[in-house]
């Protein structure tokens, strides 16, 4: 069953019933431990594995995370693994502290089928947030709950975004180049990259002038910009760029290539993905290369996360299957406000 969350609604979507993770639901006997009432000793714990704290998205998700723990009675442990080994050694750990259940942004989804076998060995329940764990058909491991973004058309939202600046700066479709900084064989950063160029190509940017750049080792702002100098030095000729990514980590990287190049920003149109990132251009007194973002719900993935694996471990009550949010787009103009709504004013 798949859930689509209206932008930012946070609505229970608890309804269906499958059994579902490593272990058939059961119920925790014993412990009636509800709300604020539960003590250190018989609080349910669930672990919260993020790939990457560098990317804010990952500090607001864990935030909020932790938020709807504590006031579930909850304890979260919250741990960055930044590599296949640091995952299954954090699930070892979790198992150690007495965690119930795992929710996870793996850094590596092609460990699916290891991380459900080790959550299995530990009859920890298990659930995937943001980054759909694979198993080693490369497919999706349609037996563990996700929670995940609606990628392609987020992406879509970042190509519309894009075409509407290019015309009200009165470029030529065919003039522009665009820099696209993709994560290759992660299912999510595939989406929003095809979203967006169904938009560009759509509009009339040719299929020839959409650049990727492979985003390879780390995923950071200084390997995007790494991946977009091979782009922006081979193809010295193009003068106005677009630029997307699956995040804005990804669109920043490249539009700092872009600046330290000398392209001027008037003539880059970057945007990306989350926002939270984003928005530290748009304080920024200058206009800089980074014209939008898609603002997606760090709160929504934190804390329903932790809400469905709560009710799945105290009542049995399986999570949806699939769950996707949506986005609004932000930009110099709204960021304030919408930033505000979903509480993370920068
Ligand atoms: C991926 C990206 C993050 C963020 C999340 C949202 O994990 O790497 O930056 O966009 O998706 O689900």
């Amino acid at each position: 069953m798949l859930k689509f969350l209206s932008a930012f609604a946070a609505s229970a979507v608890l309804a269906s019933a499958f059994l579902v993770g490593c272990k058939p639901s059961e119920p925790t006997p014993g412990n009636g431990a509800t709300g604020t009432s539960s003590t250190g000793a018989d609080k349910i714990k669930i672990g919260f594995v993020v790939k990457q704290m560098d990317d804010t998205w990952f500090q607001q998700e864990t935030k909020f995370a932790t938020e709807k723990a504590s006031e579930l009675g909850i304890d979260l442990l919250v741990q960055e693994a930044k590599n296949g080994e640091a995952v299954l050694s954090a699930i070892e750990t979790l198992a150690t502290q007495g965690a119930k259940g795992l929710i996870i942004c793996s850094p590596e989804v092609q460990l699916g089928t290891s991380i459900q076998k080790a959550c299995e060995s530990h009859n920890m329940k298990l659930m995937s947030v943001d980054d759909r764990l694979v198993g080693t058909d490369g497919k999706p491991l349609a037996t563990i709950p996700h929670l995940g973004i609606s990628a392609e058309n987020i992406g879509k939202l970042v190509g519309k975004s894009i075409v509407d600046e290019m015309k009200v700066r009165g470029w030529k479709m065919d003039e522009a180049g665009a820099i696209a900084i993709l994560k290759e064989g992660l299912e999510t950063a595939e989406l929003r990259v095809k979203g967006t160029r169904s938009e560009l190509e759509a509009a009339g940017l040719p299929a020839a002038k959409i650049f990727i750049g492979p985003w390879t080792g780390a995923v950071d702002i200084t390997a995007a910009s790494n991946a977009a100098n091979t782009i922006i030095t081979r193809e010295s000729a193009t003068k106005k760029w677009v630029v997307f990514s699956s995040n804005d980590d990804g669109m920043m990287g490249a539009v700092r290539s872009l600046e330290n190049a000398g392209i001027p920003v008037e003539n880059i149109i970057g945007v990306g993905i989350n926002g939270t990132t984003a928005a530290q251009d748009f304080k920024k007194k200058m206009q800089t290369g980074v014209f939008a973002s898609v603002l997606l719900s760090p709160r929504t993935h934190g804390a329903q996360t932790v809400e469905m694996m709560a009710a799945w471990i105290k009542d049995g009550q399986s999570p949806e299957m699939e769950t996707y949010t949506a986005g609004t787009v932000i930009n110099r103009a709204n960021y304030v406000e919408e930033m505000k709504k979903e509480g993370v004013l920068p």
